[in-house]
């Protein structure tokens, strides 16, 4: 009998996502290019999982299409960017009207918007479909995140929604984001979250090897513990089995990974997207700075020696009470994630405004509890802060959120205080703190920028007590200055 799905890319995730629907029970077509790297996929797919299953495998890209029932369904689990634009124009001519391709990559959101545009005028339907959960979410369930029309939607679902993991309240992580690039934007948006969680978990970690001398095994049983706390996460229990991974020869698997991070782009994009909307993302974009800060590891290697500055290692001086530093710590980390989430879903409810998509805050807090790489306790409190009335676009004008940073004040002012006395490199858990602090400022010292801004190029400033009106100039330069000295500094 024919297919119901087909999937175009046998790599980890496509293979996964495969044995995932097979055992939904659905008949699937499986493809995948033949040149190059893809020359024995497909054999070596069938051959680890064919046996009595329901698989049709097919080198030729006309016969999978033919083997998929019509309307036909065909998720694309292929490297984003050209790939996919080829994959569009070989299969194209082989479909019929309204057959659906769905790219679930993670394609960048306005290339899914050309796409989607372009081919609904050759009557196919397209979904852009960000996936998260790595190669165990795909198998076992993944976090969904769709953007296509309501109507492609209405199919689409049936088929995604039970393969997609659970969240807290047993609700499948699966949803419709908007029209277009939604989907792909909210994934791009939920990676860089990831970097940060990631960049600050990485930052709490350097403090207690560094600084605390913690052991290894010390971190991890400590993240183990935390991680039974409001600061539970997918990603602290994985450093935490990481923190104990060694060699056959017993050494440290983590000791032996070069310091040099690598990234495919979703973060950058995401600080990239923000930016265009005029919007700043202080704690993604240090952590995807991090990253690139990371790789220059020649150039940190010559000057660690040579440029002058306090030493982490004989910092010790600083550090009083370890159990009490490490209680701040704590307070550190779960604060700087909580500034974290609050830019990435505060772009998110701009971006939706500003490109007429529906996302609702409160489901994407409730389909990122399950599947996700950032899935996370920190996940609750927001649902939780949503579900008072999501009639704010900023996650600290909730006082379930931001009454949490009273306790957490301490903590990490004082954690951020030692790491930057300690010389100790700390830039996400700094530019939270400072986001927190700049955004609770009434007062901001830009008038100083609209001032210099109008005395060397007449750009005009707006006054206190007419905020919305009309620009001023001023002519600054031709002031007499010098008889000035009756004002007194304050
Ligand atoms: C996920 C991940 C995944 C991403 C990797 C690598 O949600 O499953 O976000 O989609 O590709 O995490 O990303 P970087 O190479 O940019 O770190």
């Amino acid at each position: 009998s024919q297919s119901d799905i087909g999937i175009y890319g046998l790599g980890l995730m496509g293979s996964n996502l495969a044995l995932n629907f097979e055992s939904h029970g659905h008949n699937v077509s499986v493809s995948n290019r033949t040149e190059g790297e893809g020359e024995n996929l497909i054999a070596s797919f069938m051959k680890e999982h064919g046996a009595g299953k329901r698989f049709t495998p097919s080198a030729d890209l006309k016969e999978f299409v033919a083997s998929i029932q019509k309307p036909r369904t065909i998720l694309i689990t292929i490297t984003s960017g050209k790939p996919v634009d080829d994959f569009i124009s070989s299969v194209l001519p082989h479909l019929d009207d309204w057959d659906t391709l769905v790219d679930c990559g993670n394609s960048h959101f306005e290339e899914t918007r050309r796409r989607a545009a372009s081919l609904r005028f050759k009557r196919i339907n397209y979904a852009g479909v960000g996936i998260s959960g790595g190669s165990e979410g795909a198998r076992y369930g993944p976090s969904i995140m769709a953007g296509t029309t309501k109507k492609c939607w209405k199919s689409l679902e049936k088929i995604l929604e039970p393969i997609a993991a659970r969240s807290f309240d047993d609700t499948p992580c699966c949803l419709l984001a908007g029209s277009d690039g939604a989907g792909h934007f909210v994934k791009m948006v939920h990676n860089g979250i990831e970097y940060a969680d990631m960049q600050i978990l990485a930052e709490v970690y350097h403090i207690m090897r560094t600084l605390f001398k913690m052991h290894p095994s010390d971190i991890s049983a400590k993240f183990r513990q935390w991680n039974y706390t409001s600061l539970g996460s997918y990603l602290l229990s994985i450093s935490a089995d990481i923190l104990q991974v060694r060699d056959d020869s017993g050494v440290l698997l983590l000791d032996q990974i070069l310091d040099s991070a690598e990234q495919k782009g979703t973060g950058r994009w995401t600080v990239q997207a923000a930016s265009e909307l005029g919007i700043q993302l202080p704690v993604v974009s240090a952590s995807v700075d991090s990253r690139s800060l990371s790789a220059l590891t020649g150039l940190r290697g010559r000057l660690s020696g040579s440029l002058f500055g306090p030493e982490p290692n004989s910092s010790s001086g600083l550090l009083r009470n370890t159990e009490n530093a490490l209680q701040h710590l704590e307070q550190a980390y779960l604060a700087s994630r909580m500034i974290a989430a609050a830019e990435g879903f505060y772009l998110l409810t701009e971006a939706s405004r500003h490109y007429k998509w529906t996302i609702d805050p409160s489901e994407i807090a409730r389909i990122w509890q399950g599947g996700c790489i950032i899935r996370s306790e920190l996940l609750r409190t927001i649902v939780a802060a949503y579900g008072q009335g999501s009639n704010f676009n900023h996650l600290l004008l909730s006082p379930i959120y931001s009454n949490r940073f009273r306790k957490l004040q301490e903590g990490w002012r004082e954690t951020v205080t030692l790491a930057i006395k300690s010389g100790i490199h700390v830039p996400a858990m700094a530019a939270s703190l400072q986001q927190y602090d700049a955004l609770r400022s009434a007062y901001l010292p830009a008038n100083l920028i609209q001032a210099q801004r109008d005395y060397f190029g007449s750009h005009g400033f707006r006054v206190i007590n007419d905020p919305d009106g009309t620009h001023y100039h001023s002519n600054w330069n031709k002031q007499d200055l010098s008889d000035n000295t009756d004002d007194e500094p304050e």
